[in-house]
């Protein structure tokens, strides 16, 4: 069980989550309850890099339902293929969006929020159960390297 994170600053952002990888490893090979993952994996990546909002929504039935996050308060539900979530759930696939307003339909929970990156995570039939979003307050946020890292990280959920 790691008891603190243990960060060295002035890292690049992919120095970070090589060292968050395994501290997040730690932290789930002792749990097996996915809302204590879940809740556990948005606090190491808010504390690690503070954006805006970073938590889950779990599939059930035929739609998103909100899990652990952090962050301001957000939409409860999304209907597969809405937003940026429903899509990424649709797509079984990674969503990079530089610039929300770009985005058709997107899922505007909060107005401060100018970016985003969508990571499904799978049951083990191979079947999407939920994503991992995270938006930032600036355009153009996420890249390659935060989607090869953050799939590394929700490929611990099973
Ligand atoms: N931005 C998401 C909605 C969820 S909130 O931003 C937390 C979307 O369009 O799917």
């Amino acid at each position: 069980m790691v008891d603190a994170l243990a960060l060295v600053a002035h890292r690049s952002r992919r120095d970070v989550y090589a060292e968050l990888l395994p501290q997040i490893e730690s932290l789930l090979s002792d749990e097996s309850d996915l809302i204590a993952n879940q809740a556990n994996i948005s606090a190491v990546l808010n504390d690690a890099f503070g954006f805006h909002w970073t938590g889950f929504y779990r599939v059930q039935n035929d739609e998103l339902v909100l899990g652990p996050f952090q962050g301001p308060v957000a939409c409860t539900r999304i209907p597969k293929g809405k937003g940026v979530c429903g899509s990424a759930w649709q797509q079984a696939a990674t969503i990079v969006v530089p610039d929300v307003d770009q985005f058709p339909g997107h899922i505007a929970c909060s107005a401060l929020s100018r970016s985003e990156i969508v990571v499904p995570y799978f049951d083990a039939a191979g079947a999407v159960a939920g994503v991992l979003d995270i938006d930032s307050s600036r355009l153009d946020e996420f890249s390659a390297e935060d989607q090869f890292w953050l799939e590394k990280i929700t490929a611990l959920l099973r």
